[in-house]
């Protein structure tokens, strides 16, 4: 019997109504639409603004939507793997509650943190569970309402990031085709330049710190950038190489959106051409765990079975790495 490989057999994606433009923010804080577009590529982000809806909700909704398009019974799934930085409470999971209201009555979930590289580290903990023929349907969702957690008078990170979600479903493919190969690593030395310090175990939060924004993410975002630049193209560079891979056996980069000068640089490091570069920062913003889904999703009517794609990512943490995958469907 041929080797089982874990391939994405659906997509769907998921961001909220409400569209938060550059100009938007330019009554907000001391910024302008020129600034933000031409350091960030972004334009416009899309944000969760009902009350008592939480990243569950992003979640829910870009997993019914690739529900509907593939036809998927959720009583079929056997595990939803819920990737995110915001989850809707401490202590409860977020992904049984996301599990229950899709019906996939049948699976067992478990959230999965790591930042901005939740969403690829997933990829990774998916593909073993289904590699290892246990399981034959897993449901990964990135989504993030990251809204929850930005200070809008810090001009530093609010234009930066975004809500939604996207999810992806994995199964078991005979043809080689699905995940083939990946480089993930972290270095704990990074928290210092990306965090939301109270509000976690080590400092819950206080009135003190609520008022001064301590319970929301700081970021120093000159020293996260240039260690994104390097470890991005780095990672990719090394996926390549392990893979013999030349730029003209890669279809598509399919990069984390933080900004596009740092997928910018990734694609010149493997001097990759932009037409082969997925690219809706200017949409969307930095949506942590959904960027690579929502990319997937955006792109899928152009990929084809057999394309070689290179996913790449950096975030708190910090975390980064690259995953290599074989596109396994035409839609
Ligand atoms: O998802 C993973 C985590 N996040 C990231 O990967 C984000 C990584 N970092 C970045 O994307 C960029 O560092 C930022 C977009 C956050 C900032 O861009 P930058 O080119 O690194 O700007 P900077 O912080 O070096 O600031 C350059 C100038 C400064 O003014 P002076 O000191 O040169 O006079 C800032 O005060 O731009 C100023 N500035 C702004 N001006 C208008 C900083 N933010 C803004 C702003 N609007 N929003």
């Amino acid at each position: 019997m041929s080797k089982i490989s874990a391939a994405i057999t659906a997509v769907g994606g998921y961001v909220p109504d409400y569209v938060l433009t550059n100009k938007m923010l330019e009554d907000m804080v001391d910024t302008n639409d020129e600034w933000i577009t031409t350091r960030t590529g972004i334009k416009e982000r899309r944000i969760l603004k009902e009350d008592g809806k939480g990243t569950s909700f992003l979640a829910i909704q870009a997993a019914q939507n690739l529900i509907q398009k593939s036809g998927v019974d959720p009583k079929d799934i056997e595990l939803v793997i819920v990737a995110t930085a915001t989850p809707d409470m401490k202590a409860a999971s977020t992904s049984a509650y996301t599990a229950t209201q899709i019906g996939a009555v049948n699976a067992f979930s478990f959230d999965l943190e790591a930042a901005c590289s939740s969403f690829l580290y997933g990829m990774s903990v998916a593909a073993r569970y289904i590699e290892s023929g246990k399981y034959k349907k897993v449901l990964l969702i990135g989504a993030d309402k990251n809204s929850s957690m930005i200070n809008y008078k810090d001009r530093a990170t609010c234009i930066i990031f975004g809500d939604g979600g996207g999810a992806v479903l994995f199964e078991p493919n005979q043809e080689g085709l699905g995940l083939q190969d990946e480089f993930l690593r972290s270095d704990g030395a990074g928290r210092e330049f990306l965090q939301a310090t109270y509000g976690g175990s080590s400092y819950p939060s206080t009135p003190e710190a609520i008022k001064e924004n301590k319970h929301q993410v700081f970021q120093d975002g000159k020293t996260v950038f240039k260690n994104a630049v390097f470890n991005m193209a780095d990672v990719a560079v090394k996926i390549l190489d392990r893979n013999k891979l030349t730029i003209k056996d890669i279809s598509w980069l399919v990069a984390h959106q933080a900004n596009k000068r740092i997928i910018d640089a990734t694609a010149n490091r493997i001097k990759l051409e932009e037409e082969k570069v997925m690219m809706n920062i200017e949409k969307y913003g930095n949506t942590t765990s959904a960027t690579l889904p929502l990319l997937l999703n955006d792109y899928e009517s152009k990929l084809k079975k057999g394309d070689n794609l290179i996913f790449a990512a950096f975030g708190g943490g910090f975390t980064w790495g690259s995953i290599y995958l074989k596109w396994a469907y035409n839609s």
